[in-house]
């Protein structure tokens, strides 16, 4: 049996629209139900916008979930393993380049802005956030003042799996 052109139209769009964006240089992070990757980051299953948090009790900055009616998302790079990314620093004073410490298990995923070593995160297959090649084992937990944040290997029983996806357009 031959594929009709409009077989192969229907072949062409299907994979075109579950495509992994490539080579992102510029992107937002979020989270989903789902490692498989959506060329629609609306459509990924649970989907949600990340933001940074200042839980005022460290000077590390966490990522925690945000929903529909946030100002703006913050957006990454990533080079020699560690994510960077602009943000005010404490008490709103200043604009400093942020920066991704080595991804511990049983923490959150934490920024600090201050020069930080080679780290250990990576997208896999060019959208999915890896840590040391593993691509599962974030999870989103509940902490302080209620917020959902990021977690690596977060054990306690408040938590929910997640993966993490670059994407370059907000969900919502
Ligand atoms: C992405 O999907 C949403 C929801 O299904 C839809 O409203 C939106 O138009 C889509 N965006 C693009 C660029 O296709
Ligand atoms: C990334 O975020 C910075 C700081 O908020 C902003 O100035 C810049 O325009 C953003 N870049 C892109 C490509 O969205
Ligand atoms: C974050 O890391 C970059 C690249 O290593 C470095 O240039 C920058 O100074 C660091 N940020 C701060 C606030 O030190
Ligand atoms: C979630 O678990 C953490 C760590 O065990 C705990 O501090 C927090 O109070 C729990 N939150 C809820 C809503 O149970």
């Amino acid at each position: 049996m031959r594929f009709s052109a409009l077989n192969l139209l229907a072949l062409l769009s299907a994979s075109l629209s579950t495509a992994a964006p490539t080579e992102l240089t510029n992107f937002l992070l979020v989270t989903t139900d789902q490692p498989e990757p959506n060329y629609n980051s609306s459509n990924l299953k649970a989907v949600s916008a990340t933001s940074l948090f200042d839980p005022y009790y460290q000077p590390a900055l966490l990522l925690r979930l945000i929903g529909p009616g946030y100002g703006s998302l913050p957006n990454f790079t990533l080079a020699s393993g560690t994510l960077h990314t602009v943000a005010s620093g404490p008490h709103g004073i200043g604009v400093y380049e942020y920066n991704s410490t080595t991804v511990v298990a049983g923490q959150e995923l934490q920024f600090l802005a201050a020069g930080q070593p080679d780290g250990n995160l990576a997208l896999s297959e060019g959208y999915l956030l890896s840590v040391g090649g593993e691509t599962d084992g974030w999870a989103i937990c509940e902490g302080q003042l209620s917020a959902m944040t990021l977690w690596w290997k977060g054990a306690a029983s408040n938590c929910t799996r997640t993966w993490v996806h670059a994407v370059t357009k907000a969900p919502y």
